[in-house]
């Protein structure tokens, strides 16, 4: 491949649709490569960034044995939910694909028959494990026994998870059904192999593995442990009746080995992005495409050896240019298992830190085991926020915003007279030299793929820029020296600028935001070093808060939370199947419906039309707002937490929905005499009735 790519096709680990996503998930790969693929873009590259659920292979099938219900219907639902998911923390898919739908089964067995047909394959009568109780060979995840390489207890049957091996059934040591527990027996039947010792030798695989050199160390030692081993035939079919069905004569109950599926799933979703058009050839065939595999560590062998292996066999295809892969992410002292529950659940987590989404993806960023297993605690979550976004980044763009807003109206300031004063102009310079080397450095690691360094790069730039209005205390100086104050306000507002683009790869939902705020939406990467990206007299918006910070009191839930999953995990005494408890609490990111209630009831709750008359702030409450509320025969006080999501002055004149007979209650020595409805998951927005105008105030509301 040429030096420069003219195009780049990204993938991250098509995810099995069995389950939730998790902050492991998140880390492991989709995140990585989703600030990689936001970076390229932002850049003017050509990227398609491919995924999909993986829906063939035991892992569905257990789990659709274990709920009593068709590994269809399993599919169908986790594929919805891991989709939502992926898209509420901004994981910018172009393509999100199904190995279930048509174009997969004809791609995988399209590529099946051309690899038959071009003698690839070792076709073998083998002895495979076979369950008498249920009547089924025993592939993969079918079977568990002791990992011969590490001594783990609950190796799979494909795979050790502990220790990264691949494994044959036969490999096991005290092999068990998964499926009943029987000791299997072993019984004869054809399978199709893929030589991979024969096809370690060629000389297409010899020059390939000559790119391993540039990748991670973690990969490279990996691969190469195994390339020394020497590699096994491994069958790429199945005795399953779960899968795509092998495309030849003589195979009737067989399907393609899930791995042999799952990784044309790239292929088959990028077909299906392109809509029928030859355009995704280019992506797939051409050298000058840099194909790049996001991946977990225990996908490493799949992707940067079996499945090169299957590309070059079949011919036509390009070879994977990197394959980053992450280490493990543990939780709190303990290895992430769903089977435990012992996780944190993206849809809860959204729950209980609504539109927090960033600060997610930045704490999982900053501790991302890029190079070596790394951890997730709570309160290393919340010192992160905290001392990172909250104090830094945030508080620098508040600092900015406010002081612009209170001292030229929100308009960008006139520059008269640079500033000369000597202490001044040394911190002016220190700052901004620090920026530049931080951002500088802030690329060098993106297109490194070090995006853990990228980031704290990132932050260094913020924390650059907080010093400057430390340093220089604008608030204090615009006492003497208002022309001074101008110049300063003026450079922070131009790093502000800066870190709304510089944001954008880690920190979509903050750059937009802060792009808003600074009222210029059109800020390109390509400005990230110029000097001046916003000038004098641009109007900006408001301020609004970047981060808030997150309190004791709520991680002690999730704390809370953890404990009792551990307690139950090992009195035994587990109310529910813990990853149904989790969805059955939010299916897609809603509440649950509570139990129901009569009509009788119901019609307790006296609900009226109001309007809000005034709206005052609580003094020493962040979240209150005093409101005085018209319902038509009487004026109401009403406290409500909503300060932080409406400006008093445009509640106004805004018609809500009130519970009027609601006890009167005292808060911060008001005594507030009503309830206002909200809406939204954050309960953050008012159930607001302004649709209908000619609504009277105190109208009932059933
Ligand atoms: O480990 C897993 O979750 C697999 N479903 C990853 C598949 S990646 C690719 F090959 F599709
Ligand atoms: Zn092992």
């Amino acid at each position: 491949m040429s030096k420069t790519p003219k195009r780049y096709l990204i993938t991250a680990a098509l995810p099995y649709a069995n389950g939730p996503v998790h902050i492991g998930h998140l880390a492991g790969c989709y995140l990585p490569a989703d600030i990689y693929v936001r970076y390229l873009k932002a850049t003017g590259k050509d990227v398609v960034f491919i995924c999909g659920s993986d829906e063939h292979g035991v892992p569905i099938t257990i789990k659709a044995k274990k709920e009593g219900v068709t590994p269809q219907q399993v599919v169908d639902k986790y594929d919805g939910i891991m989709k939502n998911a992926f898209k509420d923390f901004g994981i910018d898919f172009t393509y999100y694909g199904r190995t279930s739908s048509k174009t997969h089964h004809e791609t995988a067995q399209a590529f099946f028959k051309t690899l038959y047909d071009n003698r690839v394959f070792k076709e073998e009568i083998t002895q495979q494990y076979f369950d008498t109780e249920a009547n089924q060979f025993l592939a993969d995840r079918y079977i568990t026994g002791i990992c011969p390489r590490c001594g783990n207890p609950n190796a799979y049957g494909d795979q050790c998870e502990k220790c990264g091996t691949s494994l044959s059934p036969t490999d096991l040591i005290n092999p068990k059904s998964a499926l009943s527990g029987a000791v299997p027996v072993l019984k004869e039947t054809k399978n199709w192999f893929l030589p991979m010792g024969d096809i370690q030798q060629s000389d297409a695989f010899q020059a390939y593995i000559k790119r391993f050199d540039g990748w991670k160390s973690n990969i490279k030692g990996q691969c190469q442990s195994w390339l020394n081993d020497g590699l096994q035939s491994r069958a790429m079919t199945r005795d399953l009746d779960w899968g795509v069905p092998v495309p030849i004569d003589g195979a009737d109950g067989k399907v393609l080995y899930v791995w042999f599926d799952a990784p044309i799933g790239y292929i088959s979703a990028t077909k299906e992005y392109f809509k029928g058009s030859n355009e995704w050839e280019k992506y797939w065939m051409d050298e000058d495409t840099a194909l790049i595999h996001f991946i977990g560590k225990d996908n490493i062998v799949f992707h940067a050896i079996i499945f090169p292996m299957m590309l070059m066999t079949h011919g036509n295809y390009i070879l994977p240019t990197n394959v980053p892969a992450n280490e493990f992410l543990n939780l709190e002292g303990d290895k992430i298992s769903t089977s435990r529950n012992w996780a944190v659940w993206l849809h809860e987590y959204l729950i209980d830190f609504p539109n927090r989404q960033d600060e997610l993806r930045y704490v999982l960023t900053s501790i991302a085991p890029e190079t070596k297993d790394s951890e997730f605690t709570w309160k290393d979550f919340q010192t992160r926020v905290n001392s990172e976004l909250v104090s830094i980044f945030g508080n620098f763009v508040n600092r900015v915003l406010v002081l612009c807003d209170k001292y030229y109206g929100g308009l960008v300031p006139q520059v008269n007279t640079p500033i000369n004063d000597e202490k001044l102009v040394a911190s002016r310079k220190l700052c901004f030299e620090s920026i530049t080397n931080s951002l500088q450095a802030m690329v060098e690691d993106l297109d490194a793929v070090k995006l853990r360094d990228a980031q704290a790069e990132f932050i260094n730039a913020a924390r650059a820029g907080n010093k400057y209005l430390a340093d220089t205390e604008p608030w204090k100086l615009v006492k003497t020296d208002e022309e001074v104050v101008k110049a300063i306000l003026f450079d922070a507002l131009q790093i502000c600028a800066k870190l709304s683009i510089a944001a954008e790869p880690f920190l979509p939902n903050t750059a937009a935001k802060l792009k808003a705020m600074l009222n210029a939406h059109n800020l390109q990467w390509n400005s990230l070093f110029n000097e001046t990206l916003i000038n004098s007299g641009h109007q900006l918006n408001k301020a609004e808060i970047l981060y808030k910070q997150v309190e004791d009191t709520e991680i002690q839930p999730q704390l809370d939370r953890l404990h009792r999953i551990k307690t139950e995990n090992e009195t035994g005494t587990k109310q529910n199947e813990p990853n149904q408890a989790s969805e059955n609490r939010e299916t897609a990111n809603h509440h649950p419906v509570k139990p129901d209630i009569t009509y009788d009831d119901f019609d307790k709750i006296d609900l009226r039309v109001g309007k809000v008359l005034e709206a005052e702030r609580v003094p020493k409450a962040d979240k209150l707002l005093k409101l005085t509320v018209d319902l038509g025969f009487e004026k109401r006080t009403i406290l409500s937490g909503i300060a932080e999501y409406y400006q008093p002055e445009e509640l106004v004149g805004k018609l809500v929905t009130v519970v009027a007979n609601l006890a009167p209650r005292k808060i911060r020595g008001i005594e507030s005499q009503g309830m206002l409805l909200m809406a939204g998951n954050d309960f953050g927005k008012l159930y607001s009735v302004s649709a209908e105008k000619d609504i009277e105030p105190g109208s009932v509301v059933k």
